[in-house]
């Protein structure tokens, strides 16, 4: 059999060091999540440069069907390759190996509560790209997957809540959609578990920050990937987005009505200056305030291929001056969320 890790691994190959970014038609999939000895259900891409080129490549290095074998792990970990790719076409399959693996890793007392969440975080990131890659994904059945994960995610908070926040200082640095909604979906389990909602909520809120944005799958990519001012037209496009989420979202039995109202109502401002109803403060669902404060911080703090990540004491000092003083948000929740993150 071909050793195709050792051949992509070839000495003029230098490997690209940890990048979760996704690259064309690949997710990333950090290697934690391969176990030794087992055999793995689809290929698996490493990202290399090739020596004198600048565009690193992917490249197969192991094909479906293969034991993953210790020496190969080892020898990525000596590389510093802390993530390997698959194809966005075999999220499937993926999806049942994360799985399967995770049901053994939860049920397993040698493992730690911060091990278990990350790989609760890893399966709830593949869940998400695939969620909102591909159309015919869309079904109750990955709901109610997610939902399972949310609660893997609740039974971890219960037990120490600061895990959620040691998450989310991995956040990932993406201004993918989908990496935006799960950064929100993780401050929005903290925060309303910080506020002692009960599980059933926690995990509606959950599931509907995680699909807050879906309605921007519907937006032209070159409008959200413009880096410059968007013209009126383009931005009437973008504020379609929250009533198009409703309509992909309305269709599952699963989604509560307040998630349903936290993605139509996700951009409505306190004054009556937001999109798409302009609603007032008093006629929007609570649920959809809080993520409005979500949004916005995450936003804010999260790195844009244009501007850097703003560090939290700014964030929280913003937040404090001018988010206060402005009537767009709600200003009850606004006070817990600045204690939430510890501003007093
Ligand atoms: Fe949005």
């Amino acid at each position: 059999m071909t050793d195709l890790l050792e051949l992509a691994l070839e000495a003029n190959e230098a490997p690209v060091s940890f990048n979760l970014e996704e690259a064309g038609g690949y997710g990333p999939l950090p290697l934690r999540n391969l176990s030794v000895d087992w055999e793995v259900p689809f290929d698996i891409y490493l990202k290399v440069k090739k020596q004198g080129e600048t565009d690193p490549q992917i490249i197969k290095g192991c094909e479906r069907g293969e034991v993953f074998r210790r020496d190969w792990q080892q020898k990525l970990l000596d590389l510093k390759i802390s993530c390997v790719y698959i194809s966005l076409e075999e999220m499937d399959r993926v999806m049942q190996y994360l799985h399967h693996n995770l049901d053994l890793l939860l049920a397993d007392p040698n493992k730690t509560d911060l091990e278990k969440s990350l790989r609760v975080y890893d399966a709830i990131n593949i869940w998400t790209i695939n969620f909102f890659a591909s159309e015919t994904v869309r079904t109750g059945e990955h709901v109610k997957l997610a939902m399972k994960y949310l609660d893997n995610f609740f039974d971890l908070i219960e037990s120490d809540r600061h895990i959620i926040l040691n998450l989310l200082d991995l956040r990932r640095h993406s201004y993918r959609i989908s990496a935006h909604c799960l950064n929100v979906c993780l401050l929005g389990l903290a925060f309303t578990s910080f506020l002692n909602w009960d599980q059933e909520h926690i995990r509606a809120f959950g599931l509907a920050a995680l699909v807050h944005d879906i309605g921007l799958i519907r937006t032209p990519r070159a409008i959200l990937e413009k880096k410059g001012q968007l013209t009126e037209e383009e931005m009437a496009q973008v504020k379609r987005h929250p009533l198009d989420g409703f309509r992909m979202m309305q269709e599952f039995v699963n989604m509560r009505w307040e998630g349903l109202e936290m993605v139509l109502q996700h951009h409505e401002n306190g004054d009556g200056s937001g999109y798409p109803q302009g609603l007032k403060i008093s006629a929007t669902q609570p649920w959809a305030r809080i993520l409005r404060i979500l949004d916005s911080y995450e936003a804010m703090t999260a790195e844009r291929p244009w501007r850097p990540a703003m560090k939290p004491q700014k964030a929280l000092w913003i937040m404090r001056n001018d988010w206060e003083k402005s009537k767009l948000f709600d200003p009850n929740f606004l006070t817990f969320f600045v204690k939430f993150l510890g501003g007093g």
